[in-house]
Protein backbone atom coordinates (compact mmCIF):
# COMPACT_ATOMS: atom_id res chain seq x y z
CA UNK A 1 0.00 0.00 0.00
CA UNK A 2 2.65 2.42 1.07
CA UNK A 3 4.50 1.73 -1.75
CA UNK A 4 1.63 1.91 -4.59
CA UNK A 5 0.84 5.53 -3.24
CA UNK A 6 4.02 6.51 -2.82
CA UNK A 7 4.71 5.81 -6.57
CA UNK A 8 1.66 6.83 -7.59
CA UNK A 9 2.94 10.13 -5.99
CA UNK A 10 6.71 10.01 -7.59
CA UNK A 11 5.28 9.69 -10.93
CA UNK A 12 2.55 12.81 -10.47
CA UNK A 13 5.46 14.64 -9.73
CA UNK A 14 7.32 13.44 -12.82
CA UNK A 15 4.67 14.28 -15.21
CA UNK A 16 4.45 17.45 -13.73
CA UNK A 17 8.13 18.06 -14.58
CA UNK A 18 8.12 16.67 -17.85
CA UNK A 19 5.37 18.51 -18.94
CA UNK A 20 5.42 21.78 -17.76
CA UNK A 21 7.93 23.78 -18.51
CA UNK A 22 6.78 25.98 -14.80
CA UNK A 23 8.93 27.27 -11.57
CA UNK A 24 8.10 24.87 -8.93
CA UNK A 25 7.57 27.61 -6.49
CA UNK A 26 4.94 29.89 -8.43
CA UNK A 27 2.70 28.86 -5.98
CA UNK A 28 0.46 28.16 -3.76
CA UNK A 29 -3.16 27.72 -3.51
CA UNK A 30 -3.20 24.31 -1.46
CA UNK A 31 -7.11 23.37 -2.50
CA UNK A 32 -7.18 19.82 -1.25
CA UNK A 33 -4.42 17.91 0.62
CA UNK A 34 -4.64 14.40 2.44
CA UNK A 35 -2.53 13.85 5.13
CA UNK A 36 -1.24 9.96 5.44
CA UNK A 37 0.54 8.67 8.43
CA UNK A 38 3.08 5.20 8.52
CA UNK A 39 4.02 4.18 11.59
CA UNK A 40 5.83 7.69 12.63
CA UNK A 41 6.05 9.61 9.29
CA UNK A 42 3.63 12.03 7.81
CA UNK A 43 3.79 12.18 4.14
CA UNK A 44 1.59 15.34 3.44
CA UNK A 45 0.27 15.46 -0.23
CA UNK A 46 -0.89 18.77 -1.52
CA UNK A 47 -3.00 19.16 -4.80
CA UNK A 48 -2.09 22.90 -5.87
CA UNK A 49 -3.17 25.49 -8.80
CA UNK A 50 -0.23 27.09 -10.10
CA UNK A 51 -1.16 29.56 -13.31
CA UNK A 52 2.16 29.45 -16.08
CA UNK A 53 3.23 32.25 -17.76
CA UNK A 54 0.51 32.31 -20.32
CA UNK A 55 -2.24 32.02 -17.15
CA UNK A 56 -3.12 28.78 -17.85
CA UNK A 57 -3.93 27.27 -14.72
CA UNK A 58 -2.27 24.12 -13.69
CA UNK A 59 -2.55 21.65 -11.30
CA UNK A 60 0.57 19.68 -9.65
CA UNK A 61 0.97 17.80 -6.09
CA UNK A 62 3.36 18.64 -3.90
CA UNK A 63 5.06 15.90 -1.65
CA UNK A 64 6.70 17.11 1.54
CA UNK A 65 7.86 15.02 4.05
CA UNK A 66 6.60 16.29 7.62
CA UNK A 67 9.18 14.35 10.19
CA UNK A 68 6.86 13.03 13.17
CA UNK A 69 6.08 14.61 16.33
CA UNK A 70 5.08 12.94 19.32
CA UNK A 71 1.18 13.91 19.45
CA UNK A 72 0.63 11.95 22.63
CA UNK A 73 2.50 14.79 24.76
CA UNK A 74 3.41 17.14 22.87
CA UNK A 75 1.41 20.08 20.43
CA UNK A 76 3.90 22.30 18.65
CA UNK A 77 2.31 25.06 20.99
CA UNK A 78 3.94 23.26 24.36
CA UNK A 79 4.62 25.72 26.81
CA UNK A 80 5.39 24.99 30.48
CA UNK A 81 5.79 27.82 33.14
CA UNK A 82 8.91 26.93 35.24
CA UNK A 83 7.70 26.56 38.64
CA UNK A 84 10.97 26.73 41.06
CA UNK A 85 10.74 27.67 44.32
CA UNK A 86 14.35 29.01 43.77
CA UNK A 87 13.12 31.67 40.98
CA UNK A 88 10.55 32.83 43.79
CA UNK A 89 12.15 35.68 45.49
CA UNK A 90 13.15 37.38 41.80
CA UNK A 91 9.78 38.60 40.03
CA UNK A 92 10.81 37.34 37.25
CA UNK A 93 8.49 34.53 35.23
CA UNK A 94 10.24 31.81 33.19
CA UNK A 95 8.66 30.08 30.79
CA UNK A 96 10.03 27.16 28.79
CA UNK A 97 9.28 25.97 25.04
CA UNK A 98 9.32 21.90 25.42
CA UNK A 99 11.00 21.40 21.82
CA UNK A 100 12.88 18.13 23.72
CA UNK A 101 9.04 16.80 23.62
CA UNK A 102 8.78 16.91 19.80
CA UNK A 103 10.00 13.60 18.67
CA UNK A 104 12.14 10.99 21.39
CA UNK A 105 15.11 10.30 18.53
CA UNK A 106 14.07 13.83 16.45
CA UNK A 107 14.00 16.39 19.11
CA UNK A 108 13.98 20.10 19.88
CA UNK A 109 15.95 22.00 17.05
CA UNK A 110 16.62 18.55 15.36
CA UNK A 111 13.61 18.47 14.54
CA UNK A 112 13.37 22.15 13.25
CA UNK A 113 15.96 21.60 11.10
CA UNK A 114 15.61 18.67 9.27
CA UNK A 115 11.99 18.90 8.76
CA UNK A 116 12.95 21.39 5.33
CA UNK A 117 16.13 19.98 4.68
CA UNK A 118 14.08 16.27 4.31
CA UNK A 119 10.95 18.32 1.83
CA UNK A 120 14.19 19.55 -0.28
CA UNK A 121 16.25 16.83 -0.51
CA UNK A 122 12.56 14.90 -1.59
CA UNK A 123 11.43 17.72 -3.98
CA UNK A 124 14.99 17.00 -5.30
CA UNK A 125 14.39 13.90 -5.85
CA UNK A 126 16.89 12.29 -3.79
CA UNK A 127 18.06 8.94 -2.11
CA UNK A 128 20.64 9.72 0.30
CA UNK A 129 21.19 12.32 3.03
CA UNK A 130 25.02 12.72 3.62
CA UNK A 131 25.84 15.13 6.70
CA UNK A 132 27.97 15.46 9.21
CA UNK A 133 29.05 14.90 13.19
CA UNK A 134 31.37 14.31 15.76
CA UNK A 135 31.23 11.16 17.45
CA UNK A 136 28.73 11.57 20.36
CA UNK A 137 26.67 14.54 17.84
CA UNK A 138 23.33 14.54 18.31
CA UNK A 139 22.71 15.52 14.82
CA UNK A 140 23.83 12.28 13.42
CA UNK A 141 21.78 10.43 15.88
CA UNK A 142 18.43 12.85 14.67
CA UNK A 143 19.49 12.72 11.35
CA UNK A 144 20.16 8.58 11.12
CA UNK A 145 16.84 8.11 12.46
CA UNK A 146 14.63 10.32 10.78
CA UNK A 147 16.36 9.28 7.08
CA UNK A 148 15.29 5.82 7.67
CA UNK A 149 11.90 6.94 8.62
CA UNK A 150 11.46 8.51 5.60
CA UNK A 151 12.83 6.12 3.36
CA UNK A 152 16.45 7.41 2.80
CA UNK A 153 19.95 5.76 2.79
CA UNK A 154 21.94 7.94 5.42
CA UNK A 155 25.73 8.25 5.68
CA UNK A 156 27.59 9.76 8.23
CA UNK A 157 30.83 11.73 7.76
CA UNK A 158 32.38 11.73 11.23
CA UNK A 159 34.90 13.71 12.90
CA UNK A 160 37.35 10.56 14.76
CA UNK A 161 37.84 6.65 15.27
CA UNK A 162 35.28 4.29 15.04
CA UNK A 163 34.79 2.88 19.09
CA UNK A 164 31.79 -0.29 18.90
CA UNK A 165 30.71 0.79 21.83
CA UNK A 166 30.20 4.94 21.69
CA UNK A 167 26.33 4.75 21.97
CA UNK A 168 25.53 7.47 19.32
CA UNK A 169 27.34 5.30 16.90
CA UNK A 170 25.87 2.38 17.61
CA UNK A 171 22.50 4.12 17.56
CA UNK A 172 23.43 5.67 13.74
CA UNK A 173 24.31 2.27 12.85
CA UNK A 174 21.34 0.59 14.13
CA UNK A 175 19.31 3.02 11.57
CA UNK A 176 20.81 2.39 8.74
CA UNK A 177 23.66 5.16 8.81
CA UNK A 178 26.55 4.53 6.79
CA UNK A 179 29.39 5.84 8.80
CA UNK A 180 32.82 6.96 7.47
CA UNK A 181 35.29 7.99 9.88
CA UNK A 182 37.91 10.80 8.38
CA UNK A 183 40.72 12.66 10.94
CA UNK A 184 39.88 15.86 12.35
CA UNK A 185 42.33 17.67 9.48
CA UNK A 186 39.62 15.85 6.75
CA UNK A 187 36.99 17.01 8.69
CA UNK A 188 37.90 20.38 8.50
CA UNK A 189 37.51 20.64 4.86
CA UNK A 190 34.06 19.39 5.29
CA UNK A 191 32.88 22.65 3.43
CA UNK A 192 35.47 22.70 0.61
CA UNK A 193 34.47 21.47 -2.68
CA UNK A 194 36.91 19.42 -3.46
CA UNK A 195 36.24 17.20 -0.45
CA UNK A 196 32.43 17.33 -1.31
CA UNK A 197 33.66 15.89 -5.08
CA UNK A 198 35.59 12.94 -3.29
CA UNK A 199 32.17 12.02 -1.66
CA UNK A 200 30.31 11.87 -4.40
CA UNK A 201 32.62 9.98 -6.06
CA UNK A 202 32.81 7.79 -2.87
CA UNK A 203 29.43 7.96 -2.21
CA UNK A 204 27.66 8.41 -5.69
CA UNK A 205 24.31 11.46 -5.16
CA UNK A 206 23.68 12.39 -1.92
CA UNK A 207 22.03 15.96 -0.54
CA UNK A 208 23.96 16.75 1.77
CA UNK A 209 22.97 18.69 5.05
CA UNK A 210 25.98 20.78 6.59
CA UNK A 211 26.46 19.35 10.40
CA UNK A 212 24.94 20.43 12.76
CA UNK A 213 21.75 21.25 10.13
CA UNK A 214 23.34 24.59 9.80
CA UNK A 215 21.54 25.79 6.20
CA UNK A 216 19.07 28.20 5.29
CA UNK A 217 16.11 25.15 5.31
CA UNK A 218 17.23 24.89 8.77
CA UNK A 219 16.74 28.29 9.87
CA UNK A 220 13.30 28.46 8.04
CA UNK A 221 12.21 25.45 10.42
CA UNK A 222 13.67 27.40 13.41
CA UNK A 223 11.68 30.69 12.44
CA UNK A 224 8.41 28.49 13.17
CA UNK A 225 9.43 28.47 16.99
CA UNK A 226 7.90 31.61 18.37
CA UNK A 227 5.31 32.43 16.15
CA UNK A 228 3.65 28.73 18.14
CA UNK A 229 3.65 30.79 21.09
CA UNK A 230 0.51 32.40 22.43
CA UNK A 231 1.90 33.49 25.50
CA UNK A 232 3.56 37.21 26.10
CA UNK A 233 7.05 37.13 26.44
CA UNK A 234 10.04 39.92 27.03
CA UNK A 235 13.17 37.81 26.98
CA UNK A 236 14.01 34.68 24.39
CA UNK A 237 16.94 32.30 25.34
CA UNK A 238 18.35 29.77 23.22
CA UNK A 239 21.48 27.95 23.20
CA UNK A 240 24.22 28.21 20.24
CA UNK A 241 26.42 25.95 18.07
CA UNK A 242 26.15 26.61 14.64
CA UNK A 243 23.93 29.13 15.42
CA UNK A 244 20.93 28.22 13.42
CA UNK A 245 18.52 28.02 15.88
CA UNK A 246 19.30 31.80 16.90
CA UNK A 247 19.12 33.18 13.46
CA UNK A 248 15.37 31.19 13.26
CA UNK A 249 14.66 32.68 15.96
CA UNK A 250 15.79 36.48 15.21
CA UNK A 251 13.68 36.22 12.20
CA UNK A 252 10.53 35.79 13.78
CA UNK A 253 11.25 38.15 17.11
CA UNK A 254 9.22 41.04 17.61
CA UNK A 255 10.41 44.73 17.86
CA UNK A 256 9.90 44.95 22.04
CA UNK A 257 11.14 41.22 22.67
CA UNK A 258 15.16 40.58 23.35
CA UNK A 259 16.80 37.33 21.89
CA UNK A 260 19.60 35.97 23.89
CA UNK A 261 21.88 33.51 22.73
CA UNK A 262 23.97 30.79 24.88
CA UNK A 263 27.12 29.74 23.27
CA UNK A 264 27.62 25.85 23.99
CA UNK A 265 31.57 26.86 22.70
CA UNK A 266 34.14 29.00 24.25
CA UNK A 267 35.30 31.42 22.08
CA UNK A 268 32.33 32.20 20.05
CA UNK A 269 31.72 35.73 19.04
CA UNK A 270 32.65 34.91 15.58
CA UNK A 271 28.71 33.55 16.14
CA UNK A 272 27.18 36.77 15.23
CA UNK A 273 28.98 36.73 11.25
CA UNK A 274 27.45 33.37 11.16
CA UNK A 275 23.92 34.32 12.81
CA UNK A 276 23.99 37.17 9.37
CA UNK A 277 25.19 34.81 7.10
CA UNK A 278 22.53 32.17 7.68
CA UNK A 279 19.67 34.45 8.01
CA UNK A 280 20.42 35.36 4.75
CA UNK A 281 21.35 31.98 3.24
CA UNK A 282 17.34 31.59 4.49
CA UNK A 283 15.83 33.65 2.35
CA UNK A 284 13.41 34.92 5.01
CA UNK A 285 13.51 38.45 5.66
CA UNK A 286 14.33 39.49 9.37
CA UNK A 287 12.54 42.36 11.44
CA UNK A 288 14.47 45.82 10.52
CA UNK A 289 15.63 45.90 14.19
CA UNK A 290 16.71 42.93 16.23
CA UNK A 291 17.38 43.28 19.93
CA UNK A 292 19.86 40.64 20.33
CA UNK A 293 22.93 39.15 22.46
CA UNK A 294 25.17 36.42 22.85
CA UNK A 295 26.18 35.86 26.84
CA UNK A 296 29.85 33.83 26.33
CA UNK A 297 30.36 33.52 30.03
CA UNK A 298 28.81 29.98 30.14
CA UNK A 299 30.68 27.79 28.37
CA UNK A 300 32.13 25.64 31.05
CA UNK A 301 35.65 25.60 29.62
CA UNK A 302 34.23 25.07 26.00
CA UNK A 303 31.93 22.27 23.98
CA UNK A 304 31.07 19.47 25.85
CA UNK A 305 32.66 19.93 29.18
CA UNK A 306 31.19 19.11 32.09
CA UNK A 307 31.95 20.62 35.87
CA UNK A 308 30.47 19.64 39.39
CA UNK A 309 28.84 23.01 39.50
CA UNK A 310 27.12 22.46 36.38
CA UNK A 311 26.24 18.80 37.09
CA UNK A 312 24.48 19.64 40.03
CA UNK A 313 22.63 22.38 38.63
CA UNK A 314 21.46 20.51 36.39
CA UNK A 315 20.11 17.40 38.58
CA UNK A 316 19.01 19.79 41.31
CA UNK A 317 16.73 21.72 38.59
CA UNK A 318 15.31 18.95 37.61
CA UNK A 319 14.41 17.70 40.70
CA UNK A 320 12.57 20.82 41.37
CA UNK A 321 10.88 21.40 37.94
CA UNK A 322 10.36 17.68 36.84
CA UNK A 323 12.33 18.94 33.57
CA UNK A 324 15.20 17.36 32.17
CA UNK A 325 17.91 18.91 30.42
CA UNK A 326 20.85 18.57 28.36
CA UNK A 327 24.62 18.37 29.33
CA UNK A 328 26.23 20.28 26.00
CA UNK A 329 23.31 22.83 25.25
CA UNK A 330 20.17 23.72 27.42
CA UNK A 331 21.89 22.67 30.93
CA UNK A 332 24.35 25.70 30.46
CA UNK A 333 21.36 28.20 29.36
CA UNK A 334 19.57 27.25 31.96
CA UNK A 335 22.67 27.80 34.58
CA UNK A 336 23.23 31.19 32.79
CA UNK A 337 19.43 32.54 32.89
CA UNK A 338 19.33 31.59 36.76
CA UNK A 339 22.84 33.14 37.48
CA UNK A 340 21.31 36.17 35.62
CA UNK A 341 18.63 36.29 37.24
CA UNK A 342 20.37 36.49 40.69
CA UNK A 343 22.58 38.73 39.58
CA UNK A 344 19.67 41.49 38.69
CA UNK A 345 20.35 41.01 34.89
CA UNK A 346 16.57 41.30 33.85
CA UNK A 347 14.14 44.05 34.93
CA UNK A 348 11.37 42.66 37.98
CA UNK A 349 8.60 41.52 36.29
CA UNK A 350 10.09 40.34 33.18
CA UNK A 351 8.79 37.16 31.10
CA UNK A 352 11.43 35.02 30.25
CA UNK A 353 10.69 32.33 27.72
CA UNK A 354 13.82 29.89 26.96
CA UNK A 355 13.68 26.82 24.47
CA UNK A 356 14.24 23.33 25.29
CA UNK A 357 16.28 22.42 22.13
CA UNK A 358 16.09 18.59 23.15
CA UNK A 359 19.69 16.96 23.02
CA UNK A 360 19.00 14.70 25.62
CA UNK A 361 20.90 11.62 23.94
CA UNK A 362 24.08 13.78 25.13
CA UNK A 363 23.70 11.96 28.29
CA UNK A 364 24.57 8.73 27.31
CA UNK A 365 27.82 10.38 25.49
CA UNK A 366 28.96 12.18 28.76
CA UNK A 367 28.35 8.64 30.52
CA UNK A 368 30.39 6.62 27.53
CA UNK A 369 32.97 9.21 28.68
CA UNK A 370 33.09 9.07 32.30
CA UNK A 371 32.22 12.55 32.32
CA UNK A 372 29.28 12.28 34.74
C1 LIG B 1 20.28 20.02 21.82
C2 LIG B 1 20.93 21.06 20.98
N1 LIG B 1 20.69 22.33 21.25
C3 LIG B 1 21.28 23.31 20.54
C4 LIG B 1 22.16 23.02 19.52
C5 LIG B 1 22.82 24.14 18.79
O1 LIG B 1 21.96 24.66 17.83
P1 LIG B 1 22.48 25.49 16.61
O2 LIG B 1 23.53 24.64 15.92
O3 LIG B 1 21.30 25.70 15.77
O4 LIG B 1 23.08 26.73 17.13
C6 LIG B 1 22.41 21.70 19.19
C7 LIG B 1 23.26 21.35 18.06
O5 LIG B 1 22.96 21.57 16.95
C8 LIG B 1 21.78 20.69 19.95
O6 LIG B 1 22.00 19.40 19.67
Amino acid sequence: MLAAVLAAITSFQKIFFCKHDVPFFRVIEVIWFQAWSTEIIVHFVHVCKVNNNDGEELQFIYFEVMIPTNEQQFSLATVQEVSDFALVESGIRLLIKRDDLIHEHISGNKWRKLKYNLSEAVQQNHHTLLTFGGTYSNHIAATAFAAEKAGFSSIGVIRGEDDASNPTMKFAREHGMQLYFVSREDYRKKNDDDFINGLEEKFGRFFLIPEGGANGLGVRGCAEILPEIKEDFDVVCSVAGTGTTLAGLSISLRENQKLLGFPALKGADFLSGEIERLMGESGLRPPSTINHQLITDYHFGGYAKMKPDLLEFIQGFTERTGIPLDPIYTGKMMFGIYDLIRNGFFPKRTVILAIHSGGLQGWLGMKHRNLV
